[in-house]
């Protein structure tokens, strides 16, 4: 136990660190774009918050929390996902008071008591976004363009865009009362939970991953079928602007989603090289949570994507990622005082913003030339006692094999221009 992290959770290590670093900058950047401001939310909340939030019959608040009560006896849940904090937020300062729209983004982990498997963790963690305080389908099309150019931006190709109006409380109460006489009919194929689903939510239903569910609810009445004229509209617009976009999609009327905030538009993006953990990015508008969470009826759209499965969609498109920067100069030293000069040179090197290191486990001549290598640095500068008696050192350039020999001001002067080159 000591030596393994718990099941469905990972550490992140040196090169997939570099390429988490390099996806969070590209989010950073493309947000501030777009106009987005970070938040940073806590890991834990209420639990409350998510039960409201996220919804009593959801999949995640059922079976899926890390709930535990703390030392003063109060529920507190791990994030499940970001959206109910942003709300949180969004109520407990007053944004509705600033201009809106409010755009947030994040990013996050999130904690999900699911079963382990190739892009499904127990930890994992998402890029996300929120804008609040606008109803029009605009928004929507920022929102979905957002992400989809995000992907672009990094390289991604074949991801498919699936988008689906689940309608407002109003058409969905018809669509209900018509689902669960199409379903009742059809009840002794149900499997356990979904018969359970029916009385309490029978929209979960059609999201049932059962073989024989999905069979039912293959000809299951659609609520896209039934939209009021506000929500027909709504979505007519969206899709017209994706469509000025240019954005390719498909209308998925199969698409519920499994948080029981949404309202009207849902979409989620596919990627082929996930297997059965295919969606990547998944959103939607939730027009009802602020004032489920005690605020005015105030309308919200974003999304989240796994930062997980972006990577593994990455890879199995053979993506490559800029490379790390490599260390501009390896000192490499002779002797006890060569070594106390190097590491004044290595001092200095560090405060002039130049990337550098040294060995410390007093290797021979010939390993620390050998470390050096491994380090990828572009100059290795040699200090013996010669070189400590004239006060010029030997530069050692490791892509040319080109040797200098240079005095301190000169080395840094060398090693300036290097990395003005190289940016
Ligand atoms: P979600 O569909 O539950 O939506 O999650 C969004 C994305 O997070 C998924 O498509 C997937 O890429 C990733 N994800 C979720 N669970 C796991 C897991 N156990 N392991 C690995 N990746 C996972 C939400 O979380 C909503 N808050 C999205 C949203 C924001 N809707 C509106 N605003």
């Amino acid at each position: 136990l000591l030596t393994k992290a718990p099941r469905g959770t990972r550490d992140i290590l040196f090169d997939e660190a570099t390429k988490w670093v390099y996806l969070e900058s590209e989010f950073r950047k493309i947000c501030g774009d777009f106009g987005y401001d970070e938040i940073r939310t806590p890991i834990f909340e209420h639990t409350e918050l998510f039960q409201r939030g996220v919804g009593e019959t959801t999949d995640i608040v059922e079976k899926e929390m890390y709930t535990f009560y703390d030392k003063g006896n109060r529920s507190i849940t791990l994030k499940p996902e970001g959206t109910a904090s942003v709300v949180r937020a969004y109520l407990e300062h007053n944004m509705y008071a600033l201009p809106q729209p409010v755009k947030l983004y994040y990013i996050i982990p999130g904690f999900r008591y699911e079963r382990p498997q190739a892009g499904r963790l127990r930890e994992f963690h998402q890029f996300g976004v929120e804008a609040f305080g606008t109803a029009d389908a605009d928004m929507d099309a920022e929102i979905i363009s957002l992400s989809m150019m995000f992907l672009e931006r990094l390289g991604l190709k074949n991801l498919e865009l699936r988008i689906n109006s689940i309608g407002c409380p109003n058409c969905r109460k018809t669509y209900r009362q018509v689902l669960t006489t199409f379903l009742k009919d059809r009840q002794v194929n149900l499997c356990n939970t979904c018969k359970i689903r029916l009385d309490k939510n029978p929209l979960r239903v059609l999201d049932c991953k059962d073989k024989n569910c999905k069979n039912t609810v293959k000809d299951a009445p659609m609520l896209l079928d039934h939209l009021c004229e506000e929500c027909l509209i709504h979505f007519e617009k969206l899709k017209n602007r994706l469509d000025q976009l240019n954005l390719d999609y498909k209308v998925d009327p199969t698409i519920v989603r499994g948080l029981d905030y949404y309202t009207r538009t849902v979409f989620e993006v596919l990627s082929g090289e996930l297997g059965a953990q295919n969606t990547l990015c998944g959103g939607g508008r939730y027009d009802g949570l602020v004032e489920e969470c005690g605020g005015n009826p105030t309308p919200g759209i974003g999304f989240a994507m796994g930062i997980e499965r972006l990577l593994l969609t990455m890879t199995g498109q053979g993506i490559t990622f800029p490379r790390k920067p490599s260390l501009s100069v390896f000192i490499v030293t002779v002797g006890d005082e060569a070594s106390s000069e190097g590491f004044k040179l290595l001092t200095e090197l560090r405060k002039s913003g130049i990337s550098a290191d040294k060995d410390y486990l007093s290797r021979s001549l010939k390993s620390q030339m050998k470390h050096a290598g491994k380090f990828n640095a572009n100059y290795t500068v040699i200090i013996g006692e010669e070189e400590i008696k004239t006060g010029v050192f030997t530069v050692k350039n490791m892509f040319s094999g080109e040797q200098l020999k240079l005095s301190k001001n000169q080395l840094i002067k060398t090693l300036k221009q290097g990395q003005g080159e190289e940016a």
